[in-house]
């Protein structure tokens, strides 16, 4: 990309994001993208002329909401290329409400497989995993890279260690360091006999997955992750012949055609998403994403432009620093997160500390392990008896907090800095950050 030309992209960037204040910078894409004005305008002028009523109503309004709701679903299968006749859309709440639904996994005497880079909102499933019928979990490693260990997945895949249902759990996208997992993985383990679940709620946020070409059973995301609004929306596109792996551990509105008090019987809806989405659907906001899907399409790919400038901001930091205090870059360069420590007196410096300053001064990035334990592990080294130390003899786990955490973890870091890139950003951005970055290593 020539950095000097102004792009589609500079031009969104000045045009589209007043909710930005001048000279501050937006470096938490994988948080959150953020939505263009045009996206706001255009869903609240919808929302002024047109009555959307209770779906589960049969009035003019409830069917103009039902309408809008069958096309969103439709909207959403062709972005990702998906044929209505192999896959659905349920509506959730977000990612992570997406993620719960395999919470209905029947795994019948089987087991479920983590890569150890996961959000913790699959990382959770380990638990419901232990009360519906599954022998064992297990994590499949990462190597010191932070890319998959091949081996040891080709291995995990290949000899299971039970004969029930077992189901597969990997990013597409690592949420920690913009690590891009081989989609080939999913191809691989249903070859092998596994349901499979990418969770594409990272990825999807500058890439584009063809569902025509990677067959996933569950795939869950976020909207706000691609386009910024509406917020508190999600989906699970799910591969139709896997729903009978589920079971609808419960009803609620909606999903049951049948139910009466006097008797513990109850029909529900066939399978299909109607079962899985509980109570009313947020069909207030639901016909904003149609207009977010053509909103990315317009852009006709963010991937390159958001990695040109997380790669610009990799090579500047490389190059920042005496030997002794070089920035540590956790992730791999040509990504679109650059996710390090700054180090200062030789040792790194507490992330958050950073993250105050660099707040201070207008530039937005985040820190922790974000939610992934697995890959903060990784980076960081630490080892199953510094935790158990850290648990058992230190502190109560009621008062674990991250203070808590600072206060005992010592010289060992809990986090670190995460900036990652989308639309909205331009090379400017880097500049500003790294101005942040030496001003903070020149600070006492
Ligand atoms: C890879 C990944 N999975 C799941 C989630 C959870 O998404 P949400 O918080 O929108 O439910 C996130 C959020 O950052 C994520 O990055």
């Amino acid at each position: 990309m020539n950095k000097t030309q102004p792009s589609v992209f500079e031009e969104l960037h000045n045009a589209q994001f007043p909710q930005l204040k001048p000279g501050t910078v937006y470096a938490d894409w994988t948080g959150g993208a953020l939505p263009p004005k045009m996206l706001i305008e255009a869903h609240s002028a919808m929302l002024q002329t047109t009555a959307f009523g209770n779906p589960h109503s049969h009035h003019g309004p409830s069917a103009t909401a039902m309408d809008q709701i069958m096309e969103t679903r439709q909207a959403i299968l062709d972005y990702f290329n998906a044929s209505p006749d192999e896959y659905e859309v349920i509506f959730t709440s977000g990612a992570t409400g997406a993620i719960r639904l395999l919470e209905h996994y029947k795994y019948v005497g089987g087991e479920l497989l983590l890569l150890a880079d996961n959000h913790n909102s699959c990382n959770g499933l380990r638990e419901t995993a232990k009360y519906s019928g599954a022998v064992t979990t297990r994590y499949a490693p990462i190597n010191n890279d932070l890319t998959i260990d091949e081996e040891a997945l080709s291995g995990f895949l290949s000899y299971p260690r039970s004969n029930g249902q077992k189901l597969f759990i990997y990013p597409a996208k690592s949420n920690y360091a913009g690590t891009i997992h081989s989609l080939d993985w999913v191809r691989h383990a249903k070859n092998k006999g596994w349901d499979v679940m990418l969770d594409a709620a990272a990825y999807v946020a500058n890439n584009r997955l063809d569902l025509s070409k990677v067959k996933p059973d569950f795939i869950p995301l976020s909207f706000y992750k691609m386009f910024g609004y509406p917020t508190g929306l999600g989906c699970l596109i799910i591969r139709k012949d896997a729903y009978p792996r589920l079971h609808k551990k419960w009803f609620a509105g909606g999903s049951i055609l049948l139910v009466s008090v006097m008797k513990d019987f109850y029909a529900p809806e066939a399978l299909g998403y109607a079962r899985f989405e509980d109570g009313t659907v947020n069909f207030a906001m639901i016909p904003a994403i149609k207009a977010g899907l053509e909103f990315l399409k317009s852009l006709n790919g963010t991937g390159a432009h958001a990695t040109s400038i997380a790669t610009e901001l990799y090579d500047q930091l490389t190059y920042m620093g005496d030997w002794f205090n070089k920035p540590i870059i956790h992730s791999a360069r040509g990504n679109d997160t650059v996710t390090f420590s700054i180090k200062k007196d030789g040792k790194i410096v507490d992330a958050w500390l950073f993250e105050q300053f660099a707040n201070a001064r207008g530039v937005f990035v985040r820190t922790g392990c974000f939610c992934n334990p697995g890959v903060n592990e990784k980076v960081f080294g630490y080892t199953i008896e510094a935790y158990e130390r850290l648990y058992n003899d230190k502190i109560m786990p009621t008062a674990i907090t991250i203070d808590k955490l600072r206060e005992f973890s010592g010289d060992a870091p809990i986090g670190a800095i995460r900036a990652s890139f989308g639309y909205a950003n331009s090379f400017a951005d880097v500049e500003h950050i790294c101005h942040v970055v030496r001003e903070f290593l020149r600070a006492a």
